[in-house]
């Protein structure tokens, strides 16, 4: 899951991307909510050129549903059809069987002119490590989940689940890399745990958060941990004041930073600091986001 990329394995992810997209007419292209853009994969556009493109927020419970909405709006004014998922719990799917109708129909129109009558849209999803690939493909599958091989009895070559009787999907999704020469996404990815803790220093890595909540999220820590913050406060005495409330300390007495980053990065992840996005698309148009 926690899948750490070196050029090889970019190689290999690309090759199989550009084989198997030759095969589908539309791409379910996954991305966190929370993290719309730094979970997106850089070179996407060019590998998925000339399909029919969908964008999936997904995690969508996880994240501010008023950035969420932000975020909608941007992916669709850029061209994208947009559907907002839960694959955990599988909403959002029937919104989405309708969206690849849309995005197809042009396509079935050709077919239907061409005489070519009832051949699904295959479709394919992509997406980087721990954005839910597999989650989502158990969940739009659902109990339709009928696996056709390429011939009967040939178990090699690719498996299409059928999803309804216009839309099948390749069981095998397309594992993408984030846009990692980029400090910011490489941290926002850390605080959502998609990037191993240990890569980061923990207490920088809840300092950014810090930094983050009080800026965006203002009132959260403070109700959370029942802080009473000066807007001088440092980020590192707000974490020593966690520390101090949730009784992290070290022998001697002196605050223990390290827990204190540990437990503050669980509340984040596990929501008990709230449903909350860690950017908007102002940020990727201001800059701060960016490169
Ligand atoms: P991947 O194939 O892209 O690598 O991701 P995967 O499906 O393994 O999902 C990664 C984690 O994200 C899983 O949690 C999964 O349950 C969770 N997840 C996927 N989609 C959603 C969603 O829409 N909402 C929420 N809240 N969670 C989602 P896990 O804790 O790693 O595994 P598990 O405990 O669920 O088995």
């Amino acid at each position: 899951m926690h899948l750490q990329w070196y050029p090889g394995h970019m190689t290999k992810a690309r090759r199989m991307m550009q084989e198997n997209i030759k095969l589908i007419d539309v791409v379910l292209e996954l991305l966190d909510a929370r993290v719309p853009q730094s979970s997106r994969n850089p070179d996407i556009n060019s590998l998925a050129n000339n399909k029919y493109r969908i964008i999936l927020l997904n995690k969508a419970d996880m994240a501010d549903p008023e950035i969420t909405a932000r975020w909608e709006e941007y992916y669709k004014k850029q061209g994208f059809y947009v559907a907002r998922v839960n694959s955990r719990k599988g909403t959002g799917m029937k919104e989405l069987r309708r969206l690849i109708a849309e995005a197809c129909r042009e396509k079935k129109e050709r077919d239907r002119k061409r005489g070519i009558l009832n051949r699904p849209v295959r479709a394919m999803v992509a997406g980087i490590p721990n954005v839910g690939k597999s989650t989502f493909i158990n969940s739009f599958a659902g109990k339709a989940c009928t696996k056709t091989g390429n011939k009967p009895g040939v178990t090699k070559g690719k498996q299409w689940i059928k999803i309804n009787k216009d839309v099948e999907l390749l069981d095998t999704p397309g594992i993408l890399w984030p846009k990692f020469e980029d400090q910011e996404v490489g941290i926002r990815l850390a605080l959502i745990g998609s990037i191993k803790d240990e890569i980061l220093n923990t207490t920088e890595l809840a300092g950014h958060l810090i930094h983050y909540l009080r800026e965006t999220y203002p009132g959260v820590l403070e109700e959370r941990y029942s802080l009473r913050m000066e807007s001088d406060s440092r980020d590192v005495d707000i974490l020593a004041a966690v520390a101090k409330a949730r009784g992290c300390v070290m022998k001697g007495g002196e605050a223990d930073l390290d827990k204190a980053a540990r437990l503050l990065l669980e509340d984040f992840r596990s929501l008990r600091l709230g449903c909350l996005s860690l950017e908007t698309p102002e940020d990727w148009e201001t800059g701060t986001g960016q490169n």
